[in-house]
């Protein structure tokens, strides 16, 4: 199907296949009033070439969301075997032939208050989604005053619905301030992620990328390029903490992450990067993890789902 019609679509709700209007949650949930939820974005990469689509590191991202329902406290998790095979059969079911973003949700339902850890139940939307435009141009950022969360206050670490409103505040003003988004720093003043991507920079030919300490999601996608670019391009990324006055000295800078791909960054705060163009890395880099995800290049961790 090729369709930006929702209605069309069939949703995993409550355990059942149904029309997408009919997926709905009650209003006084903890859900909707506390946004008492976790969930994942996997990307589903459609082939006209061999007419499969390429599901991405599956397993990953599900065990990442049982990690996210345990910090929740939830009373019922919601296990990577369980959602697998609906999730897969979501994808059939839809007819989909062009990619797509999936997004596993499990919430808290009911009439609860804010720590209410149940009744707890959980939908799977799949939708069309192609590449961003940026991933192509490139993105002009801003270097938020807004922080990322600490892990004190809410742990980036858990892909919870309610950590998105601190980026919220972050993306916002980027685009009123004339960005494209942006990118915020930690608690101690270190470069930690932009809205829904984790970044690396590249300086003296060395790529580098906040670690998992900086107040991070553990994004599955920059596992994935520390990888290519030391197997594909024969570079060691450097995992380590990444001070705002380097962002200004890097020859190259990209965002990652699942729905952001690769997306070059050409300034940050009206500074050039580099020479302001999409660099020799980052080029590379976006060659390799394509027809990684395509289904074009072998795939020796067994990452790929075909369906
Ligand atoms: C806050 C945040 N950081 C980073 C990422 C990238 O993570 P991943 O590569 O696992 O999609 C995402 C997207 O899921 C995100 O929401």
């Amino acid at each position: 199907m090729a369709t930006t019609d929702y209605n069309d679509l069939l949703v995993y709700f409550d355990g059942d296949f149904v029309p997408w209007a009919e997926a709905t949650i009650h209003i006084f949930s903890p859900a909707v009033k506390y946004g008492a939820g976790v969930f994942e974005g996997i990307r589903g990469y459609w082939s006209d070439a061999d007419e499969r689509m390429h599901l991405f590191r599956v397993a990953d991202h599900l065990r990442r969301l049982e990690y996210s329902q345990k910090m929740m406290r939830f009373d019922r998790i919601f296990t990577a075997d369980e959602i697998t095979a609906p999730l897969n059969e979501l994808i059939r079911r839809n007819k989909f032939r062009e990619s797509v973003h999936i997004r596993p949700t499990v919430y808290v339902d009911g009439t609860g208050e804010s720590a209410a850890q149940g009744p707890v139940n959980s939908f799977i939307v799949a939708i069309p989604r192609g590449t961003p435009e940026y991933v192509h141009s490139g993105c002009r950022v801003q270097v938020s005053s807004w922080q990322r969360s600490a892990d004190l206050a809410m742990p980036s670490r858990v892909k919870a619905n309610a950590n998105y409103n601190n980026s919220r505040f972050a993306a916002i003003q980027a685009k009123v301030d004339g960005y494209d988004t942006a990118l915020m720093l930690n608690a101690r003043g270190q470069v930690a992620e932009g809205p829904g991507m984790c970044i690396f920079i590249v300086r003296s030919g060395v790529p580098s990328t906040p670690s998992v300490t900086s107040s991070i999601l553990e994004s599955i996608t920059r596992a994935t390029l520390i990888d290519l670019l030391r197997d594909e391009l024969g570079l060691v990324c450097a995992e380590r903490e990444i001070d705002r006055s380097e962002l200004y000295d890097a020859e190259e800078a990209f965002f990652c992450g699942t729905l952001w791909e690769i997306t070059p960054i050409t300034e940050f705060d009206g500074i050039p990067v580099g020479n302001g163009t999409i660099g020799p890395v980052t080029k590379q880099l976006q060659r390799a993890y394509f027809d990684l995800v395509k289904g074009v290049a072998p795939d020796p961790h067994g990452w790929r789902t075909t369906l």
